[in-house]
């Protein structure tokens, strides 16, 4: 429910018309209607007040629930990159589940991280699988595996092998138990070296997982001379809001100052 209140502040020169949309008592969109200035006798229209002071909606985290925030933060956080994550169990069972909070965070020496959301203070199974042998492989999507990753983000039951339902193949890690997918064209094998549950949260929170890489796959097909990628041939695929993915879009080049 909306309610408005409109109110003027007065200063020497000014006279700034404001108005306070209250979505809840907690959240507003705050919008400067018009500022004016004294002329002698005469109240004229000041010059244009900078866009960004016109209207913003301001939220405050203690106060909003969980769902919203995801909202905003995975639709405006983008494109994420997408970490599709292959673990296995203590059983043999193969997983595999995309991951969107994630990226690369360091090359010396290379790291990745990525983060599974906990709703209902509830492990995913990679979650499990990764607490208990630390192993994991990061498979990267492209235009011609989407369809497949998306298909491993069912929930399904830990005993399913998540390889199978999508129709990708298992090839062998090298140092690592868990499986690559052969249909990706790049691969990180990795060892967890650290994990955090983020704290204080409203129904589950997140576990950050950090692993360290220790074998980088690229396939010959995208790798060109000097070790730079082939984009044409790689296409990437990123996520953004809800069910909506990105391709590239335009490249452009600047220069670092
Ligand atoms: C593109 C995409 C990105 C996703 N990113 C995340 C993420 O960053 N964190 C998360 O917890 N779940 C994410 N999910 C949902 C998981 O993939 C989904 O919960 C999956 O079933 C987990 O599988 P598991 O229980 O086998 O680990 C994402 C789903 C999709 C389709």
């Amino acid at each position: 429910m909306h309610k408005y209140t409109n109110f003027a502040i007065y200063t020497k020169n000014n006279i700034i018309i404001i108005s306070i949309d209250f979505f809840t008592i907690h959240n507003f969109r705050l919008k400067i209607l018009q500022k004016l200035y004294f002329y002698g006798n005469f109240i004229k229209l000041a010059n244009p007040i900078h866009p960004s002071l016109y209207s913003e909606m301001q939220f405050n985290i203690h106060n909003t629930d969980s769902s919203t925030l995801y909202k905003l933060l995975t639709g405006t956080v983008i494109p994420r990159p997408i970490g599709w994550i292959s673990t296995i169990d203590n059983n043999g069972i193969n997983n595999l589940a995309p991951f969107s909070f994630f990226n690369v965070v360091s090359e010396d020496p290379p790291h990745v991280m990525f983060s599974t959301v906990r709703t209902g203070n509830k492990n995913k199974d990679t979650l499990n699988n990764i607490l208990e042998n630390k192993q994991f492989v990061v498979n990267l999507v492209t235009e011609e595996v989407v369809e497949k990753m998306n298909a491993t983000s069912q929930s399904v039951a830990a005993d399913i092998d998540e390889f199978k339902l999508a129709g990708v193949t298992p090839i062998d890690a090298i140092y690592i138990r868990p499986k690559r997918v052969k249909e990706s064209l790049v691969h990180f094998e990795c060892e967890m070296v650290h994990h955090y549950f983020i704290e204080n949260h409203q129904n589950g929170g997140a576990c950050i997982i950090i692993g360290k890489i220790i074998t980088i796959h690229i396939d010959d097909s995208i790798l060109m001379e000097n070790h730079r990628i082939n984009l044409d041939k790689y296409k990437p695929v990123a996520r953004l809001a809800g069910s909506n993915y990105s391709k590239l879009g335009e490249i452009f080049s600047i220069k670092r100052g």
